[in-house]
Order: structure tokens, then sequence, then C-alpha cells
């Protein structure tokens, strides 16, 4: 039988597309999308959907048991604006979906672990130019706390317990499927969608916010690269720093209005802004490159490319 794929949170912005490379790789019925809620049509009728509670231990372990899961992507969590709004209901989420699936791990019912982390680990006293692998990580937000918390939780069940848990950085991710979950880097994605549709946009950031992001095609290869990587070859069971580009809200204007003439944005920053002060500018991602080959393939002018295209044909 060929191994089932269990995703939890598989409705949101990254579950959405994972789910669909993922049975573009290993056939539909491989792989079982789960969410709290309902998704796109096109996620629901592409395979096996089943709602799903990813803080339900004995729920998940019931799913995992009848389908003969192998790997969890877990990717079910409260994201940063949200969850400085509801701080403990994003710790809970957060931390108590991690424990379930690095238990079901620990207890080998389940293989291998896909577990993400983001940029939001950094805080304000963390160098904020190509931000290293390791460095001081004083993270500021209920959400950075608890993925910092999460990636030491991650390297504890490897080290003690022999948990196949594999975990990336995200930066912020740029993509038209699915809308973004209440992220402070959603702007970059907002941004396109109003311009297309009113060619105005008020950014909720000011001019000069430089922050690291990622085309989502970049980030559905880096995790399944690092999904596929020889164990031997990890170095790292906390989380990947990953990188692919860094602007400022000015610079991603800019490409923009060489596609949509007449673009006009202008600034209202809100309480999101005193988030992305605390994260990186830019990133060092040179140990994912060193140990599991990562390159990213879009920049800035490519992703513009991309979403207004793809957008413009939704229309
Ligand atoms: N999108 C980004 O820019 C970004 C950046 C860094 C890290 N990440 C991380 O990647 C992961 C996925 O992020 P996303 O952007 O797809 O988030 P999202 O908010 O778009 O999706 C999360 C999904 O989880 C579901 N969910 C919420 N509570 C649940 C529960 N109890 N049980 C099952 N499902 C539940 C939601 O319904 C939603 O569909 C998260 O861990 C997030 O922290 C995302």
């Amino acid at each position: 039988m060929a191994k089932s794929i269990l995703i939890l949170g598989a409705c949101g912005q990254i579950g959405t597309e994972l789910t669909l490379e993922l049975r573009k790789r290993h056939g539909s019925e491989a792989v079982i999308a789960t969410d709290i809620r309902h998704g796109d049509a096109q996620l629901k009728e592409s395979g096996p959907f089943e709602l799903l509670d990813a803080t339900d231990y004995a729920a998940i372990e019931d799913v995992v048991m009848h389908h003969e899961v192998e790997e969890v992507y877990l990717m079910a969590a409260m994201l940063s604006a949200t969850a400085e709004k509801f701080p403990m209901r994003a710790w809970n989420l957060n931390m108590g979906s991690l424990f379930n699936v690095l238990n079901l791990g620990k207890e080998r019912k389940i293989d291998k672990i896909f577990w993400p982390s983001s940029i939001a680990v950094f805080g304000p006293n963390t160098p904020k130019k190509e931000t290293p692998q390791n460095t001081l990580m004083e993270p500021s937000t209920v959400y950075g706390i608890s993925k910092q918390a999460g990636e030491r939780w991650c390297e504890y069940y490897f080290k003690k317990f022999g948990v196949d848990v594999r975990s990336v950085r995200y930066p912020g991710l740029i993509s038209w499927k699915t809308l973004p979950g209440g992220g402070t880097t959603d702007y970059a994605v907002e941004i396109y969608r109003e311009a297309i549709a009113h060619g105005q946009y008020t950014c909720f950031l000011k001019k000069g916010t430089q922050l690291p992001m990622m085309y989502m095609d970049d980030a559905i290869r880096a995790t399944l690269q690092l999904m596929d990587a020889d164990p031997e070859r990890l170095t790292i069971r906390s989380s990947y720093n990953l990188a692919a580009m860094s602007f400022a809200p000015e610079e991603i204007a800019e490409t923009i209005q060489q596609k949509v003439p007449g673009f006009k944005m202008d600034y209202k920053p809100d309480f999101r802004q005193e988030i992305a002060d605390s994260w990186p500018n830019s990133i060092d991602d040179s140990k994912a490159r060193e140990d599991w080959g990562w390159k990213p393939v879009y920049d800035l002018e490519k992703t513009t490319e991309e979403m207004v295209s793809q957008l413009n044909k939704l229309r």
C-alpha cells in the first residue's frame, strides 16, 4: 500500500497549495486533507477531506490508524497578528497541536513530521541583517514565543526519542490561490489583490519596513525538498533559516506600478507595525543551502509578474 500523508490545517494559505502538490506527487487518495473548516472546492474535490481538530489527540490518532498515515504536515496554527488578540487560544492551539504530532511520532504511530516555524522566533535584540541560524532569540510576540518553544520541543523529541521532525522558519509568504490567515506580512498579498481590483492600497506597515518574503511555489518546494532529504544530512532539528528575497512596501509597490499603471499606495500603520519592527530585515539561510541544497527561484520581479498575471486571470 502506498504511504498515506495527513495534513492538519489543510485549508489555509500554505495547506491548500501543499495538499494539491502532494496529491500530484503521491496520488490523490494518499493525501488526507483535514481542517476544522471547509476549504475551497478544488481542495475538497481533489481527494479525501475530513473535519479534524488538531488539538484533539484521540481524533488525530483515529485518522492516523484508519488511513495508515506515515507522514504528518502540521499547518494548523494561529498567526502573528491574530495571536496578539487571543494569546491563550494561540498558545493552546500552537503548542497543543505540536505536542499531539510529536507524541504520535514518539509512540511510533507515524514516521515523519513537518512543522513550520517562522522568522517570528527572532526578536528586537536579534541582529536584523542577514540574521544567522544561531543567534540571540528573544521573540516579543505571542506567536513568536510559541514558535520558539516549538523549535525547542522539536529538537528535544528528535534527540530524546528519535522523532524524525523537520522544520523551516518560513518568511512572509506571497500567494494568489488562498487568502493569508492573519499574519503581519499579509500586506504583501493584499497589495496585489487591491491593486488589481481598485488600483489603490492602504498599507498597514510604514515605508521602509523591510521584511524577508517568499513566493509560495518556493515555500512548497523547500518544504518537500526538506522532507525528501537524507536524514543523515540534516544537522538542524529545531528549524532551518529559509530565505528568498527582502523588500519594503514601497519596493513591492514599484514593481506593481510597472504592471498596473496608475496604482497608488498610501500608508496607515497599525498594531502590526510593532510586530514587523521586531523581526529581521533579511535572513542568512546558508545552512539550508549546505545541508539539503536549498535555492530559491522567485525574486520580487518574478513574484510580481506571476501574482499580477494569475490574479488577472481570476477576474
Ligand atoms: N503564511 C505565512 O506567511 C507563514 C509564515 C511563517 C510561518 N507560517 C506557518 O505556517 C503554518 C501554516 O500557515 P498558513 O499561512 O497556511 O496559516 P492559515 O491561517 O492560512 O491556515 C491555518 C489553517 O489551520 C486551520 N486551523 C485552525 N485551528 C485549527 C484546529 N484546531 N485544527 C485544525 N485546523 C485548524 C485554519 O482553519 C486554517 O485553515 C503555520 O504554522 C504558520 O505559523 C506561515
